[in-house]
């Protein structure tokens, strides 16, 4: 088999048999494919795409590139959430120990910032002593002992994808269904959960902006997880506004406190219980509007709050910080960004309330830049509301060697007003199930 035959071939639009899928996988992990052949694959699938079969082969074999986790020795069902990325999204660390109090036992890798967008890990290392990097064994009893543990990707966990989308990155080969998907699911096939939910973000903060993109997407990603045997579904959820007002990292950790307290933002408790209880349908705890319930239960009786401090502590974190909010420390400096005129907030452009936190330091601009886990905004204003010509509009949070005169620019770029009471969209679209 010969690289240049798969390239002819996928050039013409042709389909791949799933031996020339894992020849090409395989050979450019062990660096026997060059960069400039794998960029060649890769513009081929962009423009041409990959078939559902296609898409399946490469996921695969993009997920036995490296090692899969076994999650067999752990007694129960084992669950886990991934969302595509976006704004003041901090689902994850709500959702999870809501499950974990509802006796399903989450395994969860996560990963950094994206770009605009903001990442699991960076929010709970803003939590003094949160460790995210276990060995596997420890993750493994951290997830039987207390049902939930969160950490970073390990080693050798999907190198194909590594590799891949390092290469993606520089040769403008993102935005394609079939890569996308490939992507996501090899590392969810590699972590080993029996369900899997699929949080589809779409709208302005979303690597996906349109609706229908987002559904090919979905379903593709669906499709995919159903092929290999786990029970996997997915919501396709609002990404058009930030979800709740906190972005940045010690800030989303306080409002994600506040949020399993029974105090969060409403769009943002909304969203959660959504997931946390679209993954109670697929492990077959409940349905509908029952596992709806029983989530909401959670928040309320304290069970879901009671969790997050076990999680926290089984992880190394300061648990008096989870306890108490006050506590993390602000940043160096704050800045109130004022509106220059009166009328409702149509709409926000999300992914620009994103750059302007990476602006101000919580998020990076290059792969290993450091961060700030202070920084970021507060908003004070949405979609929908009226506001009066210099009223606050968000809260800016900063160390001192940062000027926010950049960020301030972005932000205000990002909301859009209007003379009449906006169309408000809803929080979730669609659920696959
Ligand atoms: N997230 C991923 O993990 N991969 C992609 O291709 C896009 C978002």
């Amino acid at each position: 088999m010969r690289m240049y035959d798969i390239l002819q071939k996928k050039k013409r639009g042709e389909v791949l048999s799933r031996e020339e899928i894992r020849f090409f996988v395989e050979g450019y992990t062990k660096g026997e494919i060059p960069d400039y052949q794998a960029s060649a694959w890769l513009m081929a699938v962009c423009l041409k795409g990959m078939t559902d079969r296609e898409t399946a082969d490469l996921t695969i074999a993009m997920a036995q590139s490296g090692d899969m986790l076994d999650l067999s020795s752990i007694e129960g069902v084992t669950v886990d959430k991934h969302s595509t990325g976006g704004v003041g999204d901090k689902t994850s660390l709500i959702v999870i120990p809501i499950l974990a109090s509802l006796g399903l036992k989450a395994a969860k890798m996560s990963g950094r910032g994206l770009g605009h967008t903001g990442g699991t890990i960076d929010k709970l290392e803003s939590i003094p002593g949160f460790c995210t990097e276990l060995k596997q064994e420890a993750f493994l009893k951290a997830v039987q002992t207390t049902g939930a543990a969160i950490v970073s990707q390990t080693g050798n966990l999907v190198p194909a994808d590594k590799k891949l989308y390092a290469l993606r990155d520089v040769t403008a080969t993102v935005e394609s269904i079939p890569l996308i998907a490939s992507s996501i699911m090899s590392k969810k096939l590699a972590a080993g959960a029996q369900c899997i939910l699929l949080d589809v973000k779409t709208g302005s903060g979303a690597f996906m902006k349109d609706l229908e993109e987002s559904r090919k997407l979905a379903r593709t990603m669906v499709e995919i997880g159903r092929h290999a045997g786990r029970k996997t579904g997915a919501l396709i959820t609002d990404m058009g506004r930030p979800l709740g007002y906190a972005i940045g990292n010690s800030l989303e950790v306080i409002e994600a406190c506040e949020t399993l307290r029974g105090k969060g933002p409403i769009d943002l408790t909304e969203v959660s219980i959504r997931l946390a209880a679209g993954l109670l349908e697929l492990s077959g705890f409940s349905k509908g509007e029952e596992a709806y319930e029983r989530v909401k239960l959670q928040i309320q009786n304290g069970q879901a709050f009671a969790k997050w401090k076990e999680m926290v502590m089984a992880q190394g974190g300061d648990v008096s910080f989870i306890e108490n909010p006050d506590k993390f420390p602000k940043a160096d400096k704050t800045a109130s960004l004022l509106s220059d005129r009166e009328g409702y907030i149509l709409s926000m452009d999300t992914e620009k309330c994103g750059v302007a936190s990476v602006e101000l330091g919580a998020g990076r601009e290059r792969k290993g830049d450091p961060i700030d886990p202070y920084a970021g905004i507060l908003l004070r204003k949405k979609p929908g509301d009226f506001v009066r010509k210099g009223e606050i509009l968000a809260e800016l949070f900063f160390a001192e060697k940062v000027n926010p005169a950049a960020a301030e620019k972005t932000l205000l770029e990002a909301y859009r007003f209007g003379d009449a009471v906006p169309a408000i969209p809803p929080l979730v679209y669609e659920s696959i199930m």
